[in-house]
C-alpha cells in the first residue's frame, strides 16, 4: 500500500512505521491520522510481523504535534471530530496486539508526545524534546495527553507539564519516567530495532497476552486485573509455542516459536 505521509517498511519480523512530513516536522493532519489508521490495520493483519517501531522522518522531529494550520479555524464540532479521530487512531495503536516501540528522534510535542505515549515503550535521542504545549495555543491536549501522561508519570508531574506547556529534554523525560532509555541520536533506530528483535524472539502470543494483561489490568481494580492475568496465563497452554518453549527448555535445545 502506498501512503503520502507515512513510510512503511518491513525488516524481518519488525515493521517500521515513519511519519513522513518532515517539512512540517511530521505534524499530524487528518490525512496523516487516517493513513496511520490504515497502516495499523495492515500491521495487525500480517501474522509474520511480531513487533513495530514507530518514528518520525528527518533529523529534527518525531512529531511536532497535531497540525496547527489545520486546527486554526476549526469550529467546536470540527475540533471535537478531530480529537475523536486522533483518540480513535491512537487507541487502536495502543491496543494493537503487537508491541510498539517509539523511536523518538527529535521533537515530541503535543500530539507527538501523545503518539509516543500510545506506544508501549519509548526510546529517545539525547536531542529529543517532550512537552504538551497546548495551553499556549488556547487548547487542551486532544489526543490522550490528559489521560496517558498522568498514567505514565503520575498526576502532579503531568499537571506540571500540561499546565505550564514546558518543553523538557530527554534526560528530564527519563527522570520522570516518560521515556525508558536515552541514547545518542545515531543510535535511536538501532536501539529500537534491537529491542524489537529481542521481543520478536519471544513467543509472540505470550507477548500479545502480556500487553493485553498489562493494558487492561492497569485500568481496573487489582482483583479483576489478576483474574484477567489468570485467564490469559491459562490460554497460553492452548498454544503450540508454550509446548515448544517448555519442551526446548527441558531438552536443553534452542526453541523455535511459530506464533501458534
Ligand atoms: N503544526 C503545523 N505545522 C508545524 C507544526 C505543527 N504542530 N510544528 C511545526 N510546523 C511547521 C512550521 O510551521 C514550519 O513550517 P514552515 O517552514 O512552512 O514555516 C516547519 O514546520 C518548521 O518549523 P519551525 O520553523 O517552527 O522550526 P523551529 O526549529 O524553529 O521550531 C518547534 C521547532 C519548536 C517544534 C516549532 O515548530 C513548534 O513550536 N511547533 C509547534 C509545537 C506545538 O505547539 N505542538 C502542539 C500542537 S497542538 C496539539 O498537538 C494538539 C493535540 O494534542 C491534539
Amino acid at each position: 500500500m502506498e501512503f503520502k505521509n507515512i513510510v512503511f517498511e518491513k525488516n524481518g519480523r519488525i515493521a517500521v512505521i515513519s511519519i513522513n512530513r518532515p517539512k512540517a516536522l511530521n505534524a499530524l493532519n487528518s490525512e496523516t491520522l487516517k493513513e496511520l489508521d490504515l497502516v495499523i490495520d495492515m500491521v495487525a493483519e500480517e501474522d509474520d510481523i511480531y513487533a513495530v517501531v514507530l518514528t518520525g522522518a528527518g533529523e529534527k522531529a518525531f512529531v511536532a504535534g497535531a497540525d496547527i494550520t489545520e486546527m486554526k479555524d476549526m469550529k467546536v464540532s470540527e475540533g471535537r471530530k478531530f480529537g475523536i479521530l486522533g483518540n480513535r487512531v491512537f487507541r487502536k495503536l495502543e491496543t494493537l496486539e503487537k508491541p510498539v516501540i517509539a523511536a523518538v528522534n527529535g521533537f515530541a510535542l503535543g500530539g507527538g508526545c501523545e503518539l509516543s505515549m500510545a506506544c508501549d515503550i519509548r526510546i529517545a535521542s539525547t536531542k529529543a524534546k517532550f512537552g504538551q504545549p497546548e495551553v499556549g495555543l488556547g487548547i487542551t491536549p486532544g489526543f490522550g495527553g490528559t489521560q496517558r501522561l498522568p498514567r505514565i508519570v503520575g498526576m502532579s508531574a503531568a499537571k506540571k507539564l500540561i499546565f505550564t506547556g514546558n518543553v523538557i529534554k530527554a534526560e528530564e523525560a527519563f527522570r520522570i519516567g516518560l521515556v525508558d532509555e536515552v541514547v545518542e541520536p545515531e543510535k535511536v533506530m538501532e536501539e529500537a530495532i534491537n529491542l524489537a528483535n529481542t521481543i520478536a524472539m519471544q513467543a509472540p502470543i505470550a507477548v500479545k497476552y502480556c500487553k493485553a494483561a498489562i493494558n487492561r489490568g492497569m485500568q481496573c481494580d487489582i482483583e479483576t486485573a489478576l483474574m484477567g492475568e489468570s485467564e490469559l496465563f491459562g490460554e497460553c497452554f492452548a498454544t503450540e509455542d508454550q509446548k515448544e518453549g517448555m519442551t526446548a527448555f527441558v531438552e536443553k535445545r534452542e526453541k523455535s516459536f511459530k506464533n501458534k
